[in-house]
């Protein structure tokens, strides 16, 4: 079962019993997706390109998803964005998931009310959450952007080792990024032994520091 838990920004997250964890940061789970996957990820990306493609692993909420979109509307942006999810909130707990931000949150209700495994076009925001295992995921498409939201390696240490990396170093372009609030040491390490060249600035809020992941240095 997951119930909603109000984080120290007012933002709401959940917490997961079956994980043991919430679904972001209790110190503020706005503040840390607009820092580490909006701010360190998709502001990056969109430096140099207007049209961008996304994936996000663990659909969650939806939050990630619904400031993506919001983004991609205020910076006149055209995104592609695919996200996997295993274990899809109940219907209940998503009518009490509510943002502070009424736009932000029709965005979310309406993400997650869309059908599963289909492709939406809604306006700058081509859409499709697949219902599925990572693990498993089997993918022909490559992205700009991956967003890699999976719970903590101590809760699910089969999400974060060098097998499931290079499987995501094979789906982003040559000068992709994958952007991760985690910054455990053998998460960096796993990232490097793949390919990535890693950096580790600094976390949202509280934390010394978050991981961004780059498949090939820039030269400029
Ligand atoms: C930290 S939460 C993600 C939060 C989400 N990005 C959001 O904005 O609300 C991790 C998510 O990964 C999902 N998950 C766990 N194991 C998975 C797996 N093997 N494949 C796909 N999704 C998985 C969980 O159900 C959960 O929704």
């Amino acid at each position: 079962m997951n119930r909603v838990e109000i984080t120290k920004d007012d933002s709401p997250t959940l917490y997961s019993e079956a994980f043991g964890q919430t679904y972001h940061s209790i110190h503020g789970a706005l503040s840390e997706s607009l820092h580490v996957f909006i701010k360190h990820g998709l502001a990056e990306i969109a430096q140099s390109k207007k049209e961008i493609s996304v994936f996000e692993m663990g659909f969650g909420t939806g939050l990630n998803a619904a400031l993506t979109w919001q983004y991609a509307l205020q910076n006149q942006l055209q995104i592609t964005y695919i996200t996997i999810e295993k274990f899809p909130i109940s219907e209940e707990v998503s009518t009490q998931f509510i943002t502070q931000d009424s736009d932000l949150n029709d965005r979310i209700v309406r993400l997650q009310a869309v059908s599963w495994n289909e492709k939406h076009i809604l306006p700058q925001f081509n859409f499709q959450k697949i219902k599925g295992d990572l693990m498993n995921l089997n993918l022909s498409a490559q992205f700009d952007l991956i967003y890699y939201d999976a719970f903590s390696p101590s809760s699910q240490p089969e999400l974060w080792t060098e097998e499931i990396f290079s499987k995501m170093y094979i789906l982003l372009y040559p000068s992709g990024l994958l952007t991760t609030y985690c910054a455990k040491g053998q998460v960096k390490r796993n990232l490097k032994n793949v390919g990535f060249i890693v950096e580790s600035p600094p976390g949202p809020m509280r934390k010394r520091e978050m991981t961004v992941a780059r498949k090939l240095i820039s030269n400029n």
